[in-house]
């Protein structure tokens, strides 16, 4: 970001908007929000300093204009450019309320077709009920040791009958990311028989590239995106599917008005967003400073955690010898449920580093 832009971003910082300020905190300078209520809200893997201050005063500034639908002027301009961030057109880009919309569609458009879908487990679920319900059994590949993809795995299981093979990367729950180029193999391979679906709602907060390239020129390609995570908007639910021109035409008919889903309100708090890079920039230097405090942290109590590319830690409570969900919701902290029995697996959102020095408090 060139200078005059950062130093705007710096004054419209700190301007006084509802409930936020600056706190230095020994994680760097991050803004402080208020959460909505007297929890610390650990579960939801938000961004606790988002929206950007480009995206609030945009979206502050649209909200005069939400008699007026966005078709006309708006969501055309954001599809193009979101295209234009991947390099691609805005016929690949179809928009959604949030990426889980698009995740339904594409398990209906799987569905259509009868037949199964393959899938880590565990890993970022949601589209599974929609899937079942449409007629596909889901083939749920267990993770490696290490919570990664098991790639070999997943290839194994595909068979004639598959119509989806779903991939998170960085995975969601376990904070895992498959490897650039064998995940680019992988699907390379898959989508000569089959759609591939690739999750990257955290991309954004680890160091691998986004593969969404991939969708010029293979329709067997959907990549899912959300302006939920690192551009901190999940309350105003916004997201896309990127994919081949005819393959966005098939998803958009699942939609009962193709790409309106999202409000006039975040189409320009999206739009804001893309040109914020600073922020997004800070809030993965702040998530990553936060993330190895609590690491840290844990590990002296003796919870082991699974090496993290997002937001949040994927932790094992096995040898903690308290009640860990007692601890936090005794001290009004949300951090999410049990995920796996076996070896007691849970997942903790990386909030601000108040709100982990206050978790770690907890555990303590
Ligand atoms: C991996 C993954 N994909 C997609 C989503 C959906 O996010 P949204 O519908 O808010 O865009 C989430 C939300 O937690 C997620 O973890």
């Amino acid at each position: 970001m060139q200078t005059t832009n950062r130093r705007h971003w710096i004054k419209q910082a700190s301007l006084a908007i509802a409930g936020i300020g600056f706190a230095a905190e020994s994680f760097g300078h991050a803004p402080k929000m208020m959460p909505p209520g007297p929890n610390i809200r650990l579960s939801a893997n938000e961004n606790p300093y988002g929206p950007s201050p480009f995206a609030r005063k945009a979206m502050t500034d649209m909200v005069t204009l939400s008699n007026r639908y966005p078709f006309s002027d708006l969501t055309g301009q954001v599809r193009e450019r979101i295209g234009k961030e991947h390099q691609l057109d805005k016929e690949h880009v179809l928009l959604g309320a949030g990426s889980s919309e698009i995740l339904g569609l594409v398990a209906q458009l799987a569905a259509s077709r009868q037949g199964n879908a393959v899938s880590a487990n565990p890993t970022f679920g949601i589209w599974w009920t929609a899937a079942q319900r449409g007629g596909l059994n889901i083939t749920k590949v267990p993770l490696t040791a290490g919570k990664g993809h098991d790639l070999p795995a997943m290839l194994a299981a595909i068979n004639s009958d598959t119509r989806l093979v779903y991939v998170c990367n960085p995975n969601n729950p376990t904070g895992t990311i498959t490897e650039t180029m064998a995940l680019k193999e992988f699907i390379t391979t898959v989508s000569q028989q089959t759609m591939v679906l690739l999750d990257e709602a955290y991309i954004e907060y680890c160091d691998e590239p986004s593969l969404a390239s991939m969708v010029a020129s293979n329709k067997n390609i959907i990549v899912a995106k959300t302006f939920s995570k690192i551009y901190g908007m999940a309350g105003a639910r916004i997201g896309y599917a990127l994919a081949h021109p005819e393959t966005i035409r098939q998803l958009g008919q699942f939609q009962p008005w193709e790409n309106a889903g999202a409000s006039r309100v975040s189409l320009a708090g999206a739009l804001a967003s893309l040109d914020d890079t600073a922020f997004v920039s800070d809030s993965k230097k702040w998530n990553a400073g936060a993330r190895e405090y609590t690491r840290k942290e844990l590990e002296k109590l003796n919870i082991r955690t699974i090496p993290s590319h997002a937001n949040f830690l994927y932790l094992s409570v096995n040898d903690y010898p308290q009640d860990y969900h007692a601890r936090l919701a005794a001290n009004h902290i949300l951090g999410g449920r049990m995920v796996e029995e076996e070896g007691r697996w849970a997942r903790i959102t990386i909030g601000t580093g108040e709100e982990m020095k206050a978790y770690i408090r907890a555990l303590q």
